[in-house]
């Protein structure tokens, strides 16, 4: 390893991938904060917390629509590719992740290694009938379900509750894992950014990858200031 001071990943068994946006930055999907983030274009009360789908749920719809639009012209890039190599090579490993953009599974992660702590811009749900459907559509037509009700995305916006069944595989993952590799995030959303602590102190080797430090840094044992395919391709060179 030209790095001597980082570990063989190959070593371990169970890793978990813990992904936030910059590791789709590479594939051209804006990230929501620092430069040309989405919450600096858009104010998230207008766009993305229930209210404001309340109150105007054909203009949320354009803004996800926009979404829609933008991730489904962009494709995975190496870093996916790399985490999705290493997890054909070890089937106890799995992604969490806090992307909604599906990036993993189109790479060829199969659906059941990938936990969206933040649920899916290629899910729709209608709380009225209490139903959620898989839906690709770009853009989504008709923006309402059979019964009359608006499909809301199926995404936690501001000021929801993660899914506790979610969260439970999150917790249950991390607490198994023997290697964390966390990949471009800015640590700052609650409770996804405190969930890697629980692998850290159940013994497990925790890197970060990011090109910028994070309120978490400190937290690792290894940090990598490198973009997501770069350090990956550092930790796992090709054969
Ligand atoms: P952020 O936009 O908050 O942070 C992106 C992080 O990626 C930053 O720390 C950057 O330094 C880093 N970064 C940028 N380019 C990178 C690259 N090429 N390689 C590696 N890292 C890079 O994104 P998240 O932390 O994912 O919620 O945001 C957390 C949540 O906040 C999101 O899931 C989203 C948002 O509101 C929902 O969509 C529901």
């Amino acid at each position: 390893m030209s790095n001597p001071s980082l570990p063989d990943l190959n070593r371990f068994g169970q890793i978990v991938f813990f992904t936030g946006a910059g590791l789709s930055a590479e594939s051209g999907i804006p990230t929501y904060r620092g430069r040309g983030g989405i919450w600096r274009e858009y104010a998230y009360e207008d766009y993305a917390c229930q209210r404001a789908f309340e109150h105007n749920p054909e203009k949320v719809w354009d803004f996800h629509d926009k979404r829609r639009e933008r991730v489904a012209a962009c494709e995975p890039n190496e870093g996916h590719r790399i985490i999705s190599e290493v997890l054909r090579a070890k089937p106890n490993s799995c992604v969490v992740t806090q992307n909604i953009d599906g990036l993993h599974q189109r790479c060829g992660v199969d659906a059941a290694k990938v936990i969206e702590l933040h649920g899916s811009l290629w899910r729709v749900r209608c709380d009225r009938e209490g139903r959620i459907i898989d839906n690709d559509q770009v853009p989504i037509n008709p923006r309402t379900c059979a019964c009359g009700a608006y499909w809301r995305p199926d995404i936690v916006w501001f000021e929801d509750m993660l899914d506790p069944k979610v969260l439970d595989r999150a917790r249950q993952a991390l607490a198994a894992c023997d290697a964390i590799v966390s990949i471009g995030t800015s640590a700052v959303v609650y409770p996804a950014a405190e969930l890697p602590c629980i692998a850290m102190s159940n013994g497990a080797v925790s890197i970060e990858i990011n090109p910028e430090e994070t309120p978490a840094s400190h937290l690792y044992q290894f940090r990598i200031r490198k973009s997501a395919s770069e350090a990956l391709a550092m930790l796992w060179p090709p054969a």
